[in-house]
């Protein structure tokens, strides 16, 4: 498939910083272990991961079965990192660009893995475009899964993530579409970040049901914590935690 002329996406900035974030310890502890909780045996299905990114879960899906596994990104830079590295160590994985909102089907999954994409709708409206895309590319009894900025938090555990090396703001008063700001400081002593938008939970509930998804829940993370690291810290991090499991199915 060809893609569509480029266009600016906030990724295409920050594609290298993005990908380097993937290495932080919350990601390996929290949100891969959490992941592929919801994921369960992926031996033998199609899937569908919306967004991409630079694929780094895509690989992930692929090598723990999957039977086929097609990225999607609104970002032509991530897709290009994910192309790039999927030339070096093929793994059979596709990659297209595309906006989540208006992609209409390109194909019949088992699974929908959407992890930080519902956080980009700044309103219940572009949420349901969202919910709608994955519905549309789901076969009956398919499973959504994902992991997203965590919506229920409450206003006091916005804030300092500095031992987990990033930090996580909210626009007051918080409202639908209140910018969640994401900033993690780089090698070079400089920093990166990134938008997401707060909707209410029960936004979700509604949206995913109008969208013909059923049982759409949040899933609160756990963590794998190596041993001889520090375990109160982690409890820590998945109370309140800032990151959230989602599922739903059709
Ligand atoms: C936080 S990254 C997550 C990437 C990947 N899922 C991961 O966990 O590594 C968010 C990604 O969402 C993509 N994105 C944002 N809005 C999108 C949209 N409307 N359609 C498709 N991708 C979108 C960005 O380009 C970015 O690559």
């Amino acid at each position: 498939m060809i893609d569509p002329a480029p266009r600016h996406a906030e990724y295409d900035d920050i594609a290298a910083e993005y990908a380097a974030s993937k290495q932080l310890p919350f990601r390996i502890v929290v949100e891969a272990p959490t992941l592929f909780d919801l994921a369960g045996d992926l031996r033998g299905l199609a899937v569908l991961d919306l967004p991409c990114g630079d694929g780094t879960y895509s690989r992930a899906l692929a090598r723990r079965g999957a039977a086929s596994v097609l990225g999607v990104d609104l970002s032509g830079a991530m897709v290009e990192r994910a192309r790039s590295i999927e030339r070096r160590e093929p793994l059979g994985i596709s990659y297209q660009v595309g906006d989540a909102a208006g992609l209409g089907t390109v194909g019949n999954f088992d699974l929908v893995v959407a992890c930080y994409l519902f956080n980009y709708a700044h309103t219940a409206g572009e949420l349901l475009a969202f919910a709608r895309t994955v519905r549309a590319n789901l076969k009956p009894g398919g499973r959504l899964i994902g992991i997203n900025d965590n919506p229920r938090t409450p206003l006091s555990r916005y804030g300092d993530y500095a031992a987990h090396g990033f930090s996580r703001t909210i626009d007051l008063p918080r409202r639908e579409g209140s910018r969640v700001r994401y900033t993690f400081p780089t090698q070079d002593g400089k920093t990166f970040g990134f938008d997401n938008f707060w909707l209410a939970p029960e936004a979700y509930e509604q949206v995913f049901a109008e969208a013909g998804l059923a049982d759409f829940r949040f899933v609160d993370c756990r963590a794998e914590v190596p041993p001889g690291q520090d375990r109160a810290l982690w409890d820590d991090f998945v109370r309140d935690c800032p990151i959230t499991g989602l599922v739903a199915s059709r």
